[in-house]
């Protein structure tokens, strides 16, 4: 049996830390590695970690030469609403990053090679409602704009030079073992922290802010099944559109009311309301579940129970 060898590259992340305990389950914990420019945290100190900077394009070509590396999932990225602050840093982190990841799978053979893309990537005139997988793309965000060039890297990658890239459009992720990294759809993490901590929370979008979200738990499993189905199914070599809910701040803030009743929410929209103006508000997903069985699990009310159920004995746990 072929061996897989399976690289995180920022790893400490929202997604990266859920993703490399489902691969750990997948492949077992000696055959993936973790990596990140921070020194691992909470859930991640478990397993192999090791400090590793993909903009290092030699450290990382070494890297996954000495550790015989099969697989990477490259998860470091700066997101929308700190790309907007940094823009150069972000295009460079968010681009050069990528090149340097398809560039070692050409070089060391790599059997597959994960990226995320993100609903940042359409924009004010592409088709707010269900959003097609192929339709107009105009990004107004710096990290929307290395998107959609990430994107066309990927398609490049794979028709030019061979390589197994497979990416996933995600929409807003919605986890609570971390704490949220300075993107648009935050809000939606953020709420449940202050819903159980203050009872209160001020929302930086407006009450009837629709955006496409996905429970963390969809989220890994979207990009496991991905990267899990068969070459021949992946069709779609630039990136999946996919989705599980949509909602906006009066809903998820009412959800929460059912299981807190005196939870308030009040509304202060700032620079990060034209971000979330400028992307769909439901996302079409019909190509992911063709062509490699797509199927979420969670929607708004599924979620909220399950956070407002665990976030509390994580917290209590973590605090130790
Ligand atoms: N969640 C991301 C952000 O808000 C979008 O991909 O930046």
């Amino acid at each position: 049996m072929k061996k897989h060898k399976i690289l995180v590259i920022g790893a400490g992340g929202q997604l990266g830390s859920e993703l490399t305990q489902g691969l750990w389950n997948l492949y077992g914990k000696e055959n993936v590695i973790a990596t990140d420019i921070k020194d691992p945290q909470g859930i991640l100190t478990q397993g192999n970690f090791e400090i590793l900077d993909v903009l290092k394009q030699k450290h990382l070509f070494e890297f996954i030469q000495k550790n015989a590396i099969t697989q990477v999932y490259h998860l470091a990225a700066v997101l929308s609403a700190t790309g907007e602050k940094n823009p150069k840093f972000a295009w460079h982190l968010n681009m050069d990053g990528l090149i340097h990841v398809l560039d070692a799978a050409v070089e060391f053979k790599l059997d597959k090679v994960y990226w995320p893309s993100s609903i940042a990537a359409f924009g004010p005139t592409t088709p707010k409602k269900n959003t097609p997988q192929d339709t107009i793309m105009d990004p107004t965000t710096i990290y929307g704009i290395t998107k959609q060039a990430g994107e066309r890297w990927c398609h490049w990658y794979y028709h030019k030079m061979g390589v197994d890239v497979r990416s996933l459009r995600y929409p807003g992720l919605i986890g609570y073992k971390t704490k949220p990294g300075g993107g648009t759809t935050d809000y939606a993490v953020d709420i449940y922290f202050k819903a159980l901590s203050d009872k209160k929370f001020e929302c930086f979008l407006k009450p009837d802010t629709y955006l496409p979200m996905m429970y963390m738990d969809d989220a890994v499993k979207a990009t496991l099944d991905l990267m899990e189905a068969s070459s021949e199914k992946i069709k779609e070599r630039s990136s999946y559109n996919i989705s599980s809910m949509s909602f906006c701040p009066s809903e998820i803030a009412e959800e929460i009311k059912k299981h807190i009743p005196e939870f308030e929410i009040t509304y202060n929209p700032d620079f990060r309301q034209a971000i979330a103006d400028s992307w769909p508000q439901s996302i079409d997903d019909s190509k992911a579940r063709l062509d490699w069985g797509w199927n979420h699990r969670f929607g708004l009310k599924e979620m909220t129970r399950e956070i407002l159920t665990n976030l509390p004995v994580y917290e209590s746990l973590t605090a130790q």
